[in-house]
């Protein structure tokens, strides 16, 4: 049986974790065999990696360093989880994956889509998610939602314009890349973004699988 590969994507604080908390939950209960991951880290490498990029005392790392370090921990994650779950059939739920390098790094961070592309085709061996679900808010929103939480990472303290730009790289990478990304309202209840994510997820695992969950 073939794996399926589902990740979800979106700004920092547009509920992500909440849900992938929800579907690990949905996904036990029905007995499904999956794993759930996230990015950066996933790995123990990729976990030293993601310290090292979000550490706040890094003030002076390059926008090339941050890009090439997203898409080491990426590349371990593939070579060392990702890829073996989906070779023994699993469902492969992951946080994040190669569209927040090209929003953050590739716009963001402003170093061009088509070149963080590159250097993650290097890192990932050709893997594609089969299912992005991507949670959609308003871009000030969420930020107002993070810094009430807490202090933030390095990549959370950015400043507004940074976040702006984050997203304005999502929309346009929803322009660029429209296959396979399912737009998910985040701005609705818990309840009913779970509801939104699950009905994607049941339409992928009936057209690849059959089956009806
Ligand atoms: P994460 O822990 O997922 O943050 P959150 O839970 O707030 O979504 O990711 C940490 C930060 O790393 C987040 O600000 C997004 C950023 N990031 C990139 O800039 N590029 C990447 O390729 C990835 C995976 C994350």
């Amino acid at each position: 049986m073939k794996g399926i590969f589902i990740t979800l994507e979106g700004p920092d604080g547009s509920g992500k974790s909440t849900i992938m908390k929800k579907l690990t939950h949905y996904f036990k209960d029905k007995n499904i065999d999956f794993i759930g991951t996230r990015e950066p880290g996933g790995t123990e490498i990729g976990e030293d990696i993601r310290n090292i990029i979000l550490d706040k005392k890094n003030k002076n790392m390059a926008a090339e360093t941050e890009a090439l370090l997203y898409a080491a921990s990426r590349g371990q994650h593939v070579h060392e989880k990702i890829l073996p779950a989906l070779k023994m059939g699993k469902i492969v739920l992951c946080e994040r994956f190669i569209l927040s390098s090209l929003a953050y790094q590739g716009v963001g961070r402003g170093l061009g889509i088509e070149e963080v592309r590159m250097i993650n085709d290097f890192a990932i061996k050709g893997i594609r998610p089969d299912l992005t679900l991507f949670f959609h808010v308003d871009p000030s929103l969420t930020l107002d939602r993070k810094t009430k939480r807490n202090e933030g990472d390095r990549l959370e303290k950015e400043g507004t314009e940074f976040h702006k730009e984050v997203y304005r790289g999502y929309m346009e990478l929803l322009k660029k890349y429209p296959e396979n990304i399912k737009i998910i309202d985040a701005s609705k209840t818990i309840e009913e973004v779970f509801n939104q994510s699950i009905c994607h997820i049941e339409k992928v695992l009936k057209n690849q699988r059959g089956v009806i969950v």
